[in-house]
């Protein structure tokens, strides 16, 4: 079996008597096929108790291992020591809890800012079936039915996504990848009754229109799960079902449009579409500044060549 001494930097935390987060260094032989969960327990039995940590089923089910390893966000027990040697296997695999989450201590973070944007935003099925009916009738739902929402059903709540979101860095508030996500499964799901409200709260303030696309989601998803695709069928849900009130919406519509006429962005009117006349004043001062360094977008926008072949793009997309 093949074996190597391996250096591991992890990071420490105890808020209630440490001013800022350290590091601990921790050199052990590591044989091939051992986990950096394995690691953590071996560092937390032989070396040092105090090291702190969660993990439960051992097997990428629970989702409650999840850490950051080498700066991005993994499940400590499915993460082989192996796979995240660099440098010839002479740097230290740095070990850190999770982004956008308050840290509880070393490695363990406060999970409830994502339990409590699924209760606020409806995270679960509203049936048609009053309560006390309920147990007594089977609602099936079909292979055809399940098959929409069968990779949404895999998640398992790890917090990767919600560490490595773009949106969530800038804005706690944003509703976050998974609470969309489940939003999506909840949507879809045949003995479901309450999309309309659900999606009316998460189209909000903060919400389903200010994801930024920038797929890390997807990218990090330790369950491979295409979060970006339910946001997406989210977005043409809230259009679909009327809800285009919003400035997202708007933003959206305006990209939409722009393209569809002229295969480009106008710019120059894009604020005032978004956030209507009042909310376009705010955006004065930037308007100035790119002015004064000539960065104005144009006024008037041409029409692409070959704007026919996006119109037909964009017939196909309708039909
Ligand atoms: Fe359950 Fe890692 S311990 S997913």
């Amino acid at each position: 079996m093949e074996r190597r001494e391996v250096s591991f930097r992890i990071q420490r935390y105890n808020p209630q008597v440490d001013q800022t987060p350290f590091y601990d260094n921790f050199k052990i032989a590591v044989e091939k096929g051992i986990t950096i969960l394995r690691v953590l327990n071996h560092i937390k039995e032989q070396l040092e108790p105090r090291l702190t940590f969660r993990a439960f089923c051992q097997a990428g089910i629970c989702g409650s291992c999840a850490v950051r390893v080498n700066g991005i966000s993994k499940l400590a027990c499915t993460t082989q020591v192996w796979d995240e040697l660099t440098g010839g296997g002479d740097d230290p695999i740095l070990i850190e809890p999770l982004s956008n989450l308050p840290v509880i201590r070393d490695l363990l973070v406060d999970i409830d800012p994502v339990i409590e944007k699924l209760r606020q935003n409806q995270g679960w099925v509203v049936p048609s079936i009053p309560e006390e009916k309920m147990g007594f009738k089977e609602h099936a739902v079909s292979d055809d039915e399940f098959e929409v929402i069968n990779a949404a059903t895999d998640c398992i709540l790890c917090g990767s996504c919600y560490s490595e979101c773009s949106m969530m860095g800038v804005n706690p508030r944003y509703i976050s990848p998974p609470v969309l996500l489940k939003t999506f499964r909840m949507n879809n799901d045949t003995r479901d009754t309450d999309g309309d409200e659900r999606l009316r709260r998460v189209t909000a303030d903060h919400g389903l229109w200010d994801c930024t696309h920038c797929y890390r989601c997807v990218e990090h998803c330790t369950k491979n799960i295409p979060i970006m695709d339910g946001i997406h069928r989210l977005r043409e849900e809230a259009f679909e079902r009327g809800m285009t009130g919003s400035e997202g919406a708007r933003h959206a519509q305006a990209f939409f449009d722009d393209t569809r006429n002229t295969g480009r962005l106008r710019e120059v009117t894009l604020p005032l579409r978004t956030k209507g006349v009042t909310g376009s004043f705010g955006m004065l001062p930037l308007a100035l500044k790119m002015a004064l360094k000539g960065r104005t977008p144009p006024l008037f926008v041409h029409r692409i060549a070959g704007i026919e072949r996006i119109r037909e793009i964009y017939r196909k997309l309708e039909k």
